[in-house]
């Protein structure tokens, strides 16, 4: 075996989320879903098997991490140890160039990564497709991020088929991602919590698996004919419907503080100004804008004025997951 990998990989926004599972163990989402790779915030992470050592070591942005915080990464590793039929424990070195936990899906980034990593360096030789598949278990937003641009998720109807496939590469649509970070502490309410209450005890989530389904047609439709003040709608739209699941669940709970109100009322006003842009929002209170090239400066420079520069990051389509040695 090789022993030894390093790969990197980048988050993804959802235009057409993804919000509940119908299998927790394997990670089998209630819908398809589909999404842009950005290229401003990736995770770089190697794993080195190596036979003398007794446990998993794990370090996180230079931190060492102690057991229960390194469970779900040593939990991941279990899979791939299964998969290659090794035993062996590993060094995980992980650098995130994503404000964790905010909602900017770093955990998509990061276990794309891992799963690169740790596959190779396991002597695993998988596909495109067999990766999405290992991505996947240790976060549904991570199948994604294997590819770059426009991607996928087909919701399947077991582990085999649950897998993402590029829509468009990174380079078919010359767009812009402007991440405002409102807040970067860590969120109150894991994805897989939301996902669980909203699921469980939300009166409109059967519609939103109908919803979804629709959105997915519509939004393939719009990224074909290059439609920006379509795709922006239903990305729009969706997310906000996916935030109506949260706000009508027993316990409602919100993502939303109150500068992402503030950013999305920015970007109603630049719209009804004649600046077409959009929103979204994943489980987090940072809210993404979407617009065209010939419109970044005038929304940045309102955003920056609003939210101050630095916490203004300009984002595009970026690539999947790349091997680094
Ligand atoms: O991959 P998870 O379990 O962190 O879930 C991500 C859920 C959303 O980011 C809110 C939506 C999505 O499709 O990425």
């Amino acid at each position: 075996m090789n022993n030894y990998a390093k790969a990197r990989a980048h988050t993804n926004i959802a235009l057409v989320k993804y919000w509940g599972k119908r299998n927790s163990a394997l990670k089998l989402p209630t819908t398809s879903s589909l999404s842009l790779t950005l290229d401003q915030f990736y995770t770089d992470t190697s794993v080195q098997f190596n036979e003398t050592l007794t446990n998993d070591q794990v370090t996180f942005n230079e931190r060492r991490l102690d057991e229960q915080s390194a469970r779900r990464i040593t939990d991941f590793l279990d899979l791939v140890r299964n998969q290659a039929g090794i035993t062996t424990k590993a060094v995980v070195q992980t650098t995130n160039n994503v404000p964790t936990a905010a909602g900017l899906a770093s955990s998509a980034s990061g276990f794309a990564a891992l799963a690169a990593a740790a596959s190779k360096a396991s002597g695993l030789r998988l596909n495109h497709r067999e990766l999405s598949r290992l991505a996947r278990r240790g976060s549904g937003s991570a199948t994604r991020s294997i590819d770059g641009g426009f991607v996928e998720w087909h919701k399947g109807i077991g582990d085999r088929t649950s897998f993402a496939t590029q829509v468009a590469p990174a380079d078919y649509w010359d767009l812009n991602i402007i991440a405002i970070l409102v807040n970067q502490q860590p969120k109150k309410m894991s994805s897989s919590e939301g996902m669980q209450l909203s699921q469980t005890t939300s009166p409109y989530y059967h519609e939103w698996e109908k919803l979804c389904q629709r959105d997915l047609k519509k939004l393939k439709i719009a990224i074909k004919n290059h439609n920006f003040n379509d795709l922006g709608t239903i990305a729009e739209e969706n997310a906000m419907r996916m935030h109506a699941l949260t706000l009508s669940a027993t316990p409602d709970f919100c993502y939303f503080d109150a500068d992402s109100l503030k950013a999305m009322r920015i970007v109603h006003q630049l719209r009804e100004s004649g600046i077409p842009c959009y929103f979204t929002m994943d489980a987090g209170p940072n809210v993404k804008v979407l617009v065209e090239p010939e419109h970044r400066e005038s929304v940045v420079s309102t955003l920056q004025t609003a939210f101050g520069p630095d916490n203004i990051i300009v984002a595009a389509p970026g690539p999947g997951v790349q091997y680094l040695t």
